[in-house]
């Protein structure tokens, strides 16, 4: 897949524009330019009371220290090595939710991917193009583990997705991203930090060190005294109920291509990639799946109640294809209790 021609780091451009910050720069170098012995100026203060914002050497604002990389949760397996600095996730946090990286200047990457609901979407939205998706955005949690991205799994890494996700999705053109970030001065001490207008390795940085863990079941699995009705959610999840089969403990995904039978929408799914794959899609993490709201990548399915009968009934649902039903996904009879506690169970893989 084509890479990006701005992966490299880029001189970064000098803000030329800093508006008012640039009287302070003056400001501050007066203050410098007096002899050690004198009694310290007070911390200049806007004529609003608001603090002045610190100037470093290249006339940009001083950032604070980036926060050090988050710690993986409980339950996850160690984590791959994965190409990200504290820095890198300090811009990439920035950028994913700056409307600027869309031509339009109304659409971001948590537009769709909302960090409150565990980074995914509820349903299809349009691109900032107005083309009407034909998926819903998937979580984007503990993509750490993955090596295959989209839900068709077309591209091996998150940067080779972002190649031609940010055009089709933002309508973006890094050159234009960068020009309309260049009058932030904030942004461009977060370029020099990381030596260049380093957009996608820090989006990348970013998405890579989203985890979900720490679930209450993480906590029971270790335990004797483990809730009785998750005791059963974990044992139909196991065996009768056949959920493990693809979604495997203990990131609750296989990281395979199955086809549930869904057909809402057009699309050929991991068929586009390998043949004899049509209407297959990758397998979703559950951890955090309570979270979300919407579910399955057209988004048919609005609760996680509803997902998780969509399974039981083996995919056999109103305006299914069952020409394309994997045949690990069979029609599971529950009791109404059983039915319960597999809920529970599903939920109690999300963190509160
Ligand atoms: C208009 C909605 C929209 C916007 C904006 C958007 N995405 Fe997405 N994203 C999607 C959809 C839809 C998919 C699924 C793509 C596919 O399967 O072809 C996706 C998939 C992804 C994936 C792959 C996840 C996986 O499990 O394989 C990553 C990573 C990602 N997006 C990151 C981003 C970043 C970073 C931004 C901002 C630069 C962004 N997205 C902006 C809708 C969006
Ligand atoms: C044959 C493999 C398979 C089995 C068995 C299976 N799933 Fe799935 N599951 C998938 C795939 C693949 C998807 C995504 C399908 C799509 O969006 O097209 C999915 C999606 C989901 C989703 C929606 C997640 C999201 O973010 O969209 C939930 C919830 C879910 N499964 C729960 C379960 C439960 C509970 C069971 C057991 C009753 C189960 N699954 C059994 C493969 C499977």
């Amino acid at each position: 897949m084509k890479r990006l021609a701005h992966r490299t780091a880029l001189p970064v451009r000098r803000a030329a524009a800093l508006g008012s910050l640039a009287v302070l720069v003056g400001v501050l170098a007066a203050c410098g330019s007096k002899s050690s012995d004198q009694p310290k100026p007070p911390e200049p203060t806007l004529k609003d009371g608001a603090p002045v914002v610190a100037l470093g050497d290249a006339g940009l604002p001083t950032l604070p220290p980036a926060p050090p990389l988050p710690e993986v949760p409980a339950g996850l397996p160690p984590v791959p090595k994965i190409a990200a600095t504290p820095e890198l996730v300090a811009l990439g946090e920035l950028l994913f939710s700056d409307p600027r990286l869309s031509s339009t200047g109304t659409l971001s990457c948590a537009s769709c991917h909302d960090p409150a609901h565990g980074f995914a979407g509820a349903d299809r939205v349009n691109t900032a193009a107005e083309k009407r998706n034909a998926r819903r955005a998937p979580t984007l949690v503990n993509l750490a583990w993955q090596t295959a991205y989209g839900w068709d799994g077309r591209a091996d890494s998150i940067e080779d997705l972002l190649a031609t996700h940010l055009g089709g999705q933002l309508d973006a053109k890094l050159p234009d991203v960068i020009a309309r970030l260049a009058e932030d001065p904030v942004i461009q001490a977060h370029f020099a930090r990381v030596g260049g207008e380093q957009i996608v390795p820090a989006l990348v940085a970013y998405t890579l060190t989203r985890y979900e863990g720490a679930a209450p079941w993480d906590r029971y699995e270790r335990e004797h005294d483990k809730p009785p009705e998750l005791v059963v959610g974990y044992g139909l999840f196991m065996t009768k109920a056949q959920c493990s089969v693809c979604h495997t403990p203990p990131l609750y995904t296989d990281g395979a291509y199955h086809a549930l039978g869904l057909i809402s929408v057009p699309d050929q799914g991991r068929g586009m990639v390998e043949a004899g794959k049509d209407g297959q899609f990758k397998t979703p993490s559950l951890r955090g799946a309570a979270k979300r709201q919407g579910f399955f990548h057209d988004g048919s399915a609005e609760t996680l109640d509803a997902a998780i009968d969509w399974h039981l009934q083996g995919g056999r649902g109103a305006g299914a294809d069952p020409s394309i039903i994997d045949p690990a996904l069979r029609p599971v009879t529950l009791t109404a209790a059983e039915r319960t506690a597999l809920g529970a169970f599903v939920a109690a893989l999300t963190a509160k």
